[in-house]
């Protein structure tokens, strides 16, 4: 696990927390587009931190309800379901629409050149997540449970936000 040789982020404790996932998760999270996600500001820490930090529990709810046929996927798409490139507090997508709207159009195109061909469950995972802001709903299992932990890992962040800027 070269990673661990650098100051470790919140992603990199969570991705080396069980050898299965990190298995799973290793190609994506060791390319070197991913890592620059470390460096881009999310909720209270950087996108690759929400992004693994989503995939991880995503994959230990479906793990402990006995569905594995598409865990691959499932992380996949998990950790590519934000793979945007910008600060959304002070840029906007490539395309200028508003950011909760138009970031997983941008994820999903940003996924498919450097991963690409993705499965029709990665692509729902990433282009529905943003379901009931983006209007068609998620329709695979693994897709319906990143959009559900996304807002769960979400929220738990901007609470934990809210508690480092008041101190
Ligand atoms: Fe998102
Ligand atoms: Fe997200």
């Amino acid at each position: 696990m070269p990673f661990l040789k650098k100051r470790q982020s919140k992603a990199d404790r969570l991705i080396a927390r069980n050898p299965f996932f990190y298995k799973l998760a290793e190609p994506v999270f060791l390319s070197r587009n991913f890592q620059r996600l470390k460096d881009i500001v999310h909720h209270d820490a950087s996108i690759a931190d929400h992004a693994v930090s989503v995939a991880y529990h995503a994959f230990i709810i479906a793990h402990a309800l006995g569905l594995h046929a598409h865990l691959k996927e499932l992380v996949r798409g998990a950790l590519l379901h934000d793979y945007f490139f910008y600060d959304w507090r002070t840029a906007r997508p490539r395309n200028g629409k508003l950011h909760g709207f138009a970031h997983p159009q941008e994820a999903l195109e940003n996924a498919r050149e450097d991963f690409g061909p993705l499965t029709p469950v990665e692509e729902d995972c990433i282009s529905r997540h943003m379901f009931p802001l983006t209007p068609i709903p998620p329709i695979y299992f693994e897709s319906i449970l990143v959009c559900l932990v996304d807002k769960v890992v979400a929220l738990a962040e901007l609470v934990a936000a809210t508690r480092i800027h008041q101190g």
